[in-house]
């Protein structure tokens, strides 16, 4: 067995070695000419988003087949699996975001990058409307502008001839008075920037407030709204917070903060096996999470949750929680642009929670507008694993297309019949090889506290495993660091775990 043992290290730590090499030694970007060594004209694909959909496209394309250019307000892909580990500090931010220009510069031809927002696409002439806007970290979005006393944001045209729309979800609000104003998302990096400053601003002022106030009580209410992965796993960080670390700093905390965790339905992680949810169930209750199941939220002001309990005989109540944090995680809904798209195409009518796709991701309507991961709406859950796996046959599937309209362009500028016989069949063999995207589901992963994590796995067609607990937690940790893009934020992130272990977690508000 040490032979194994030996060859395996080795393995790995050639494997690692590459990996690094790729990294620090990019492809050289050279511009490409506007033809091809064949002659035919280079296309342009414009990929629209950095986040998972965007970025696996981008990795895995062949970008010297076209004129690549990337379109995103936040020039970085984002790991947002470990998105909730973030506010409470177990993960620096750092640690889970990697630049597009790097993940660019890793692939064989040019690409280019906008930091700008697709504002409008005007589908018929294949064109599309962009405007200078910056995400930022810690603080959202801003505008450059340009201009003397009249300032003007910077706008500007792109033609393209294959669109990537892959511009994510936003939560989804449904209308609930309150939640823009007061309530905070967990989607973005500063949105976790936020929740962090909230977490402290609330527990230092209420500091300062008698240990029996109402107020004071409020303060160190930390409500979540909504039992899906999102919610869970930020409700079960926060307590972990709690307990292991400000309970350190701020004695006494620990018995006077609390954790909601409000959920409309009967469970939490409802797409998780019944045995899961009722395991995650029982931990909540050894953590004191205070899981409130069966709880609709109606309206939020801003200092107060109001909903409606249903009973199991059927009568409902109404009950108010008191926050001095609150935080909204209750799934997807359609960003403007992709409601926008939508209200121009006729086949898209029907299309409330996202673009309808074809099998090859094509925009029903459209034959130039491809669509994958939270934008879209289709039998497949809205998560990281299938806009990955759209992304990466997108890019197989553009090769393909360049491979067949090259074939196309020899075939018309030839005259020699033999040779026109060889490139059809050619051609004929590039059209079949075009095969619908088929998503291969793996399983589905969360953290729930106390060092401990659920797992529904697959196997291909014939085996599922169910499994929760610290072994599954430790699958968990270094199933999300084999995920992760780079050796670079593979690294961050196993030393912010072992700084955390060693020196616990830190209680700046930063
Ligand atoms: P996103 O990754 O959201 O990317 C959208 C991109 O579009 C962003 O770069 C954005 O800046 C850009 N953009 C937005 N508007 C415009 C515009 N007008 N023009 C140009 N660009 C624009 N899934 C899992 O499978 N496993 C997990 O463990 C998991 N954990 C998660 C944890 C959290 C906290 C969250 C919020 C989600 C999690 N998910 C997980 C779900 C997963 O993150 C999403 O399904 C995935 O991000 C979808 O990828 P996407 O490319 O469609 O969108
Ligand atoms: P979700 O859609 O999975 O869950 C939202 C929850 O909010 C639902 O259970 C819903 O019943 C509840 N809700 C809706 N309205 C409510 C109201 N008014 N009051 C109380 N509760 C209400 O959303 P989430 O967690 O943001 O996830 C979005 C997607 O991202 C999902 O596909 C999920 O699988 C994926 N994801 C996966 C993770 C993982 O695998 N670990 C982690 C985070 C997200």
């Amino acid at each position: 067995t040490w032979r194994l043992t030996w060859l395996s290290l080795l393995g790995s730590a050639a494997y690692l070695t590459y990996e690094v090499y790729k990294e620090v030694n990019p492809s050289p970007q050279i511009p490409q000419s506007p033809l091809k060594p064949n002659g035919n004209r280079r296309k342009t694909v414009v990929i629209l988003g950095s986040g998972w959909g965007a970025v696996s496209t981008l990795k895995h394309l062949d970008t010297s087949l076209y004129n690549v250019v990337v379109v995103s307000p936040r020039n970085y892909f984002l790991f947002t699996p470990l998105l909730p580990s973030v506010p409470t500090g177990t993960i620096d931010l750092k640690s889970i975001i990697d630049p597009v220009r790097t993940i660019a510069k890793s692939t064989p031809g040019e690409v280019k990058y906008l930091e700008a927002e697709a504002t409008d696409i005007d589908i018929a002439k294949k064109q599309l409307t962009i405007q200078h806007s910056s995400y930022s970290a810690t603080s959202g979005v801003h505008h450059v502008t340009i201009g003397g006393d009249e300032a003007k944001p910077i706008v500007a045209t792109i033609d393209y001839d294959y669109l990537v729309f892959a511009i994510g979800a936003q939560t989804a609000t449904f209308g609930i008075p309150g939640i823009e104003k007061y309530a905070y998302y967990l989607k973005e990096t500063a949105d976790a920037a936020r929740i962090r400053r909230s977490l402290f601003e609330t527990i230092e002022a209420s500091q300062l407030l008698p240990k029996d106030s109402e107020e004071r009580k409020r303060l160190l209410s930390v409500v979540v709204c909504g039992g899906g992965p999102t919610g869970v796993e930020l409700a079960a960080e926060i307590k972990d917070y709690i307990d292991e670390d400000l309970s350190r700093f701020v004695p006494g905390i620990e018995t006077e903060m609390s954790v909601t965790l409000v959920e409309a339905l009967p469970n939490v992680l409802n797409a998780f096996n019944h045995k899961l949810i009722e395991y995650t169930e029982s931990i909540f209750e050894k953590q004191q999470l205070d899981l409130r199941v069966n709880t609709m939220v109606k309206k939020v002001d801003d200092k107060n949750v109001y909903a409606t309990v249903k009973k199991s005989g059927g009568d409902t109540e109404n009950v108010t929680i008191p926050y001095g944090t609150l935080v909204w995680a209750t799934g997807n809904g359609p960003r403007p642009l992709t409601k926008a798209v939508a209200a121009q195409i006729e086949e898209q009518k029907t299309a409330r929670r996202g673009l309808l796709i074809g099998e090859h991701l094509l925009v029903d309507g459209t034959d130039s507008v491809f669509a994958l991961g939270d934008c879209t709406f289709t039998k497949n859950p809205p998560t990281a694993q299938v806009a990955h796996q759209e992304g990466i046959y997108l890019a197989s599937h553009l090769a393909k297309l360049s491979k067949v309209d090259d074939l196309k362009y020899l075939i018309a500028q030839n005259t020699d019949p033999e040779q026109l016989v060889r490139l059809q069949r050619r051609l004929d063999r590039a059209q079949a090889s075009i095969q619908p995207f088929k998503y291969t589901h793996q399983g589905a992963l969360a953290y729930i506290g106390s060092e401990r994590a659920v797992a529904d796995l697959v196997w291909g067609d014939w085996s599922n495993v169910s499994t929760g607990g610290s072994l599954t937690f430790l699958f968990w940790r270094s199933a999300y660091v084999s995920m992760m893009l780079g050796v670079r934020t593979k690294i961050l992130v196993v030393s912010d775990w072992i700084k955390v272990k060693v020196f616990g977690r830190d209680c700046s508000k930063e």
